[in-house]
């Protein structure tokens, strides 16, 4: 007899874990890989915490057999990963690289030999070098360069992959690439931040074009990062804040998507800052290209309070949960809250929580690693996840964020999401207590209350 009531998940709902490619490859140079601006961006002085880079990460190009033998292990059905654009293309457009399309096709396989079904990310932030010399997502001919992109691997991978996200959170490679530049590409500017955003968002839906274009049976849809919004107070003038974060935030994105536009106070903010979207006839539309499903990545909360002194209106609280070492709360109740919200606003889309999960830093004893902190928020947001569904929120699969600790961009290596150990200096992969607690949950299709 069950001591606790257990949170049953819906037949079918399918369990994954995710990862990206610069984050985990390394072989940054090998089999005529182009450069990415990751790599160019990584090398600079300053950019990375310890001066990190990606070169090797976990090594998984040449130990990717037993990754895929791990995922099995733990009982992953599902595997998000993603394609290196400078693998298949090596300046970004022109010159097909066949060897690239050869390692993804041995990944697919592999995957599929263990009955792990594949979400591929078409692309998870490492642009050609050879596409930001040409301005990269400020110049719009990236748009129709990424759809030929996409184009080239429905052909060669679309007989066996048959889940494809087209961009992983432009939220945040715009905005932190373009305009804060704390990722790659490092710049700071926002006419060019408007212009990434909107070329981004096009791409997208150039790429879903070429994706029904192919004739190839299976589903596409985008990825966007989130941050559920709370209002710090019951004021009509806060109220009104968080809902400016959900538009500079999460409806920019997620709006033209399904067919809503950007939101109003976005485009006039920007237009206000001599930086207007450079919108043309016709690119709304193919924005709103039908998708298949709707990508949620979510990590945490953030409470909103009004702010005039800023141009956009509102700015964060300050926190009241416990923080992550990432530097933002604990609130596991976040990805219910976020999931029930976002269902509602865009007319209940199949949802797939393509990454949610936890750094916790937690070191090795004895070549144990008890990361009870991840294990804890994990439960609190699989139970939130839960209600959100019985709710009536159509989700139908969740990717944990990370399968093994990986290069975290700006952070290096000082920041842990996975749930399998990577020693760095050996290559060896320790399966955590929190892999052992998700396989768990797979194994029963869900977990005590
Ligand atoms: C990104 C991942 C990243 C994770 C954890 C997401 O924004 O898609 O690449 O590692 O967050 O910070």
């Amino acid at each position: 007899m069950r001591a606790m009531p257990f949170l049953q998940f819906p037949q079918g709902f399918q369990w994954g874990a995710a990862t990206a490619s610069y984050q985990i490859e390394g072989a940054y140079d090998e089999d005529d890989r182009g450069l990415s601006v990751w790599d160019v961006f990584s090398h600079q002085p300053g950019r990375v915490v310890n001066a990190e880079h990606g070169d090797v990460a976990c090594d998984h190009y040449h130990r990717y057999r037993e990754d895929v033998d791990l995922m099995a292990r733990l009982g992953l059905q599902t595997y998000r990963f993603s394609v290196a654009w400078p693998r298949i293309f090596p300046f970004g457009y022109g010159r097909v690289n066949e060897k690239g399309i050869d390692f993804y096709q041995r990944l697919v396989d592999a995957l599929l030999e263990k009955n792990i079904q594949p979400a591929l990310t078409l692309f998870h932030w490492d642009l050609p070098q050879g596409l930001q010399d040409l301005g990269g997502w400020a110049n719009r001919d990236v748009a129709d360069r990424f759809a030929e992109y996409a184009a080239l691997l429905y052909e060669r991978l679309g007989d066996r992959v048959s889940r494809w996200i087209t961009l992983n959170e432009p939220l945040i490679f715009t905005q932190f690439g373009y305009r804060l530049g704390w990722l790659a590409p490092g710049i700071s500017d926002l006419k060019m931040t408007a212009a990434a955003v909107h070329h981004a968002m096009l791409a997208h839906g150039k790429a879903v074009q070429a994706f029904r274009a192919s004739g190839r049976a299976g589903e596409i849809g985008i990825t966007n990062a989130n941050t559920s919004f709370e209002p710090a107070d019951d004021s009509p003038e806060t109220l009104r804040a968080t809902e400016l974060a959900r538009d500079f935030e999460t409806r920019l994105y997620h709006g033209p998507v399904y067919g809503k536009g950007y939101p109003q106070a976005v485009l006039d903010y920007y237009a206000s800052e001599d930086a207007p979207f450079p919108i043309e006839p016709g690119d709304m539309e193919v924005i709103a290209s039908p998708t298949d499903f709707l990508g949620v990545n979510l990590y945490s909360r953030q409470r909103v309070l009004p702010d005039d002194a800023r141009g956009v209106g509102y700015r964060a609280a300050a926190p009241t949960l416990p923080l992550l070492p990432m530097g933002y709360e604990a609130a596991p109740h976040s990805l219910g809250d976020f999931v029930r919200w976002v269902s509602k606003e865009y007319g209940r889309p199949k949802i797939y929580i393509t990454e949610n999960g936890v750094c916790d830093n937690t070191e090795p004893v004895n070549g144990a690693i008890d990361d009870h902190l991840r294990i804890e928020l994990l439960q609190g947001f699989l139970a939130g996840l839960h209600g959100a569904i019985a709710d009536g929120a159509d989700v139908r699969a969740y990717y944990e964020w990370s399968l093994m600790d990986n290069f975290e961009w700006s952070f290096g290596y000082s920041k842990r999401f996975g749930m399998v150990w990577t020693d760095f200096a050996t290559q060896a992969r320790i399966p955590k207590k929190s892999a052992a607690f998700y396989s768990e949950v797979i194994r029963r299709d869900g977990l005590d209350a």
